[in-house]
């Protein structure tokens, strides 16, 4: 698809100008994308943000040769990573050679086979953590559905993946961190201004939240580095693992990849089971399948590694689920030498867009985009369509490494939650996102949960 020798002949990019409508793309980038991307239609464009010009690249053989075919060339560095880089450093969210040495190191816990045997103990985890809803639930009280999934999905991860290094308190002060600098990064992001010497709204929170993150996570580091042993949580993992010159990693190595993983391992998966609870009372029909296939594999019992299997339809509903709300909307890439993609020329040094929020609702791969469908991953047509129509995952060396661990604990979050409870939240519409670093909804998803009344059987 590239061509040095056509890069001179290629043409250029269509333009399109939302430098008009900037102040609309920094409050609602999504809706200003969906937009763009519909009219593109999969053509290749360039968003002409008056001091950033980004691609926007939607169709899915675009997609495929920036994450797989010719990801050498488009990095994660430049203008959108570089903000990033304070919290994240050079590891596992990095690139190049310091990048590949920590997947080396981290991929192991995380291959299907491995995620298999962790099973139940993700299982027990989430039943601990689901459990501390019965005494509100019973008391007819309104819980936050943000704040429970994200306090669920970080008890477990810190149980299964931490060995329960972390403190509940420290967790949650690293998570409202998190959730403090995926907030007051995305100014500086979407006006693509990378340079600290101009100051802007939100970086001192920004700052902050590092600081109470390493408060936190240094002390587990130097901890964990003076006694190192053989667990399999990915503190001991770190603590143990040799860079590629056969010594030890340093401080800051071990730091940036434990936060790496603390963040990613949370933010994304609570932020997607967040919008479940919304689309399930919109959608009474689905819901009622959901809580049947619920009842019938699992029943009144704890959930155990075993049911994953079963739940089938609930899987859907979590692949539709995003598809619509990819928790993460936009993978950006810096590009290091011209390129020619589709007979279009994409300028060495500047920045590219991919995002599944526009690929995913593409008319020409998907029926009835903006309708939330569960029915069509169960499908025999969802198995003809092209891999990078449905990316919420990324794709090539840098697809999620967390895919399989989110996929087995999503399914038991949701099942564990809807063998004991039915949700009635107090809001009848979807909330709108809010900008971030991941797709969020809107706060205050207020809720009930009713215990589910079982007959004991004769
Ligand atoms: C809803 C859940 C999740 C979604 C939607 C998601 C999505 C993604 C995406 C799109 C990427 C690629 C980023 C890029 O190309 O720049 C990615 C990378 C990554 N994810 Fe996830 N993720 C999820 C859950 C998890 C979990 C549970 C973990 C860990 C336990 C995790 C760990 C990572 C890591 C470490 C990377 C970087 C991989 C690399 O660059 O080599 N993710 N994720």
């Amino acid at each position: 698809m590239s061509s040095v020798v056509d890069a001179a002949r290629a043409r250029k990019a269509r333009r399109i100008p939302v430098h008009r409508t900037l102040p609309r793309f920094v409050k609602d980038p999504f809706s200003v994308l969906k937009d763009v991307g519909r009219e593109a239609d999969g053509e290749i464009v360039r968003l002409d943000l008056g001091v950033f010009r980004p691609y926007l690249l939607t169709h899915p053989d675009h997609v495929q040769h920036v994450l797989r075919t010719n990801s050498d060339n488009y990095t994660r560095g430049g203008r959108f990573w570089r903000p990033l880089r304070g919290l994240f450093g050079d590891g596992i969210l990095g690139e190049g050679a310091s990048w590949e040495w920590s997947r080396r190191i981290l991929q192991p816990v995380f291959t299907a086979k491995y995620v298999e045997s962790l099973m139940d103990r993700i299982a027990v985890a989430v039943e601990d953590a689901v459990d501390d809803l019965a005494r509100v639930a019973t008391a007819g009280e309104t819980v936050d559905a943000a704040q429970e999934m994200s306090r669920i999905v970080s008890r477990t991860a810190v149980d299964v993946l931490f060995a329960g290094r972390i403190s509940a308190v420290d967790a949650k002060r690293v998570v409202d961190a998190v959730d403090t600098i995926g907030t007051s990064v995305v100014l500086r992001m979407s006006l693509g201004i990378t340079s600290m010497t101009v100051p802007l709204p939100g970086d001192r929170a920004f700052r902050q939240a590092v600081r109470t993150v390493d408060e936190v996570m240094t002390p587990l580091v130097r901890q964990a580095r003076s006694q190192p042993d053989d667990g399999d949580d990915i503190i001991s993992l770190l603590s143990r693992a040799h860079g590629p010159d056969g010594r030890e990693l340093t401080e800051r190595q071990v730091r940036d990849d434990l936060v790496s993983m603390f963040v990613t391992a949370n933010e994304t998966t609570s932020v997607m089971m967040t919008w479940l609870f919304p689309v399930l009372q919109a959608h009474p029909r689905i819901a009622v399948r959901v809580y049947d296939e619920v009842d019938r594999v699992v029943g009144g019992g704890p959930i155990r590694g075993a049911h994953v299997g079963g739940l089938r339809y609930t899987q859907a509903v979590l692949d539709e689920l995003l598809r619509l709300y990819p928790a993460a909307w936009v993978f950006p890439r810096h590009v290091l030498r011209t390129d020619v993609i589709d007979g279009v020329r994409i300028r060495g040094g500047s920045t590219v867009l991919v995002t599944p929020l526009v690929t995913h609702r593409l008319e020409r791969f998907w029926e009835r985009p903006e309708d939330f469908e569960p029915e069509r991953f169960l499908a025999e047509r969802h198995a003809r369509l092209h891999r990078y129509a449905y990316f919420p995952f990324g794709g090539g060396p840098h697809q999620c490494i967390g895919k399989y661990f989110f996929l087995v604990k999503a399914l038991m979050i949701v099942a564990s939650v809807l063998r004991r409870f039915r949700p009635r939240l107090l809001s009848t519409t979807i909330p709108e996102p809010v900008v971030a670093a991941s797709f969020r909804p809107g706060p205050g998803i207020a809720m009930t949960l009713t215990p589910v009344q079982r007959r004991l059987a004769a």
